[in-house]
């Protein structure tokens, strides 16, 4: 299985990596098909995304696709990080052999998570705006 050299790249170097403090809303998600999880932190000023990290604790398609994500949401506005796809990660990171795919779709599910963390914690209820977060099939749980 060949990865790209931005995939390489993004997992030996990922980018926002660590936990954040100040955050204004964070996200947790899980792959029930590996049990890896991702966990996203975003600071909101206005209705901006001015800084984003994540820690993973999953597999190097997996961290290389958080790390991508975080600098493609990085200083944009939340209605179009949510916008962000799976598919847009991958291709921004060169493509990700067919067997990994599925390892994409937890940063693009751990923004919605954040995104939606946000609006609860400011009292606004995000369904409307970010639509259902799938829950980790691992263990029930939906943070
Ligand atoms: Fe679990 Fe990649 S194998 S996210």
């Amino acid at each position: 299985m060949a990865y790209s050299e931005k995939v390489m790249d993004h997992f030996a170097n990922p980018r926002n990596v660590g936990e954040m403090k100040d955050f204004s809303g964070v996200g947790e998600v899980g792959n029930p098909k590996c049990g890896d999880i991702m966990r996203m932190y975003i600071k909101v000023e206005g209705d901006v995304i001015t800084d984003v990290s994540f820690m993973t604790f999953g597999c190097g398609a997996a961290i290389a696709t958080s790390s991508m994500a975080t600098e493609l949401i990085k200083g944009k506005p939340i209605s179009e990080a949510l916008k962000l796809t799976n598919k847009a990660v991958m291709e921004a990171l060169d493509g990700l052999p067919p067997v990994k795919v599925h390892c994409s779709v937890l940063a693009e599910q751990a923004i919605k998570a954040a995104v939606s963390d946000y609006y609860k914690r400011i009292g606004v209820d995000p369904e409307p705006i970010v639509g259902a977060i799938p829950e980790c099939e691992e263990c029930g749980c939906s943070i």
